[in-house]
């Protein structure tokens, strides 16, 4: 396997392809942690003698530029947690990369703001990647929550350069591996999240893997609504709802303990004051939405958890980010912390909900800082931007 240190760089321009893209409020950063988490492969490239020219994406302005989606903000921080000056770029960005010295890096403007970045015309893609290839002697890529994507930055450029992954990317990979090859028994898949039809390919890719799953969040209506359930005003897939029922019985048929929620806790609008009600999930009543997992729910979905060697959970189990509508997500990331064997909390947005719950990544065996990459890569999919850096 390729690896980071393998790569000639010292004296040369690397271009590291990191992913940035974390939580942005009025130019306020909500959760750094992206950002951290690409530290140790830009110290190591620095210590070495290289330069940087850093380029990632935020959000998905389309091809236009957005000025609320600019990475400047992201300069910022990024030079406070590295203790040196970060040169942002501007209009001259190829002048500003070729006159860098040993030590410097530069940050490109967000990458999705020219249409070649994210086009599905290989040879728009192609002409983007060149110029980026441009830039640098070399390709390092790190930005593990994007290697899903067939992006210029992710695919095409490290054909054009040497390349190597950086410590995330390979940091990441092992995890999964983990996961994927003969992980410890009994293993458990905690899913949650809004979107059931995100999440059925690697459902039903998991389901003859796994011992246990759990389901909550918004996705667990389509299931109870499957299951024949009033649902009141929660949220649903209707389109979902046939291949929901068929990995309902493919469960049973081999044998996963499948949970579900047996309590849920409603109100009548999605709002942080709407009025909690629990309730049984055979009865969420008419003009009421559930918002979260019940406290039974919670308490039978950690006891699940405290039975399992390997645990990978996604996506919080409610609105977390309204406190009345936090506990379910709380109780799953405390059973988590409990874990003796592996535990993997997987995305960007699980990894925000539980730090916003007051928990620190060292309570967790592994925090991913990929969303849709890891759970593409559970899924069993050829990663554009792994297969692109020879792993
Ligand atoms: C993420 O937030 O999961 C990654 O940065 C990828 O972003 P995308 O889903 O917009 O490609």
């Amino acid at each position: 396997m390729s690896t980071l240190q393998s790569l000639d760089v010292s004296g040369k321009r690397i271009f590291l392809r990191c992913d940035l893209n974390v939580p942005l409020k009025d130019g306020v950063i909500g959760d750094d942690g992206r950002i951290r988490a690409s530290l140790p492969t830009m110290e190591y490239l620095l210590a070495a003698g290289a330069s940087l020219v850093v380029g990632a994406h935020l959000g998905r302005p389309k091809g236009e530029i957005k000025a609320e989606l600019s990475l400047a903000p992201i300069a910022v921080r990024l030079s406070e947690l590295l203790g040196r000056p970060v040169i942002f770029a501007g209009d001259n960005f190829q002048e500003q990369a070729r006159s860098l010295a040993p030590g410097e890096i530069l940050l490109l403007e967000n990458l999705r703001f020219n249409a070649g970045e994210t086009s599905k015309d290989e040879t728009e893609r192609a002409t983007f990647a060149g110029v980026l290839a441009s830039l640098a002697q070399g390709y390092v890529g790190d930005g593990f929550g994007a290697v899903h994507r067939k992006h210029a930055s992710v695919f095409d450029l490290p054909a054009l350069l040497p390349h190597a992954p950086g410590f995330l990317v390979s940091a990441e990979v092992e995890v999964l591996k983990k996961l994927t090859q003969n992980p410890a028994r009994p293993y458990g898949v905690i899913l949650g999240g809004a979107k059931v039809s995100d999440k059925i390919g690697v459902i039903s890719n998991l389901l003859d893997k796994v011992d246990v799953m759990a389901i909550g969040g918004g996705m667990v209506f389509t299931f109870l609504a499957a299951l024949g359930k009033d649902i009141g005003n929660s949220m649903v897939e209707v389109d979902s709802i046939p291949v929901v029922k068929e990995l309902i019985a493919r469960a049973q048929t081999l044998g996963v303990d499948l949970r579900l929620p047996s309590d849920i806790v409603t109100a009548p609008a999605f709002s942080a004051n709407s009025p909690a009600t629990i309730v049984s999930a055979d009865d969420i009543a008419e003009g009421s939405m559930g918002l979260d997992i019940g406290p039974t729910s919670a308490k039978d979905f950690a006891q699940a958890i405290s039975t399992c060697a390997t645990v990978f959970w996604n996506g919080p189990m409610g609105v977390f980010e309204f406190p009345a509508f936090a506990h379910g997500t709380k109780v799953v990331a405390e059973a988590l912390t409990h874990v003796t064997g592996i535990s993997v909390v997987g995305g960007g947005d699980s990894a925000a909900a539980v730090r916003s719950l007051g928990f620190a990544d060292s309570d967790f065996g592994y925090i991913s800082t990929g969303g849709g990459a890891s759970l593409e890569y559970l899924e069993g999919k050829a990663l554009p931007g792994l297969t692109a850096l020879g792993l």
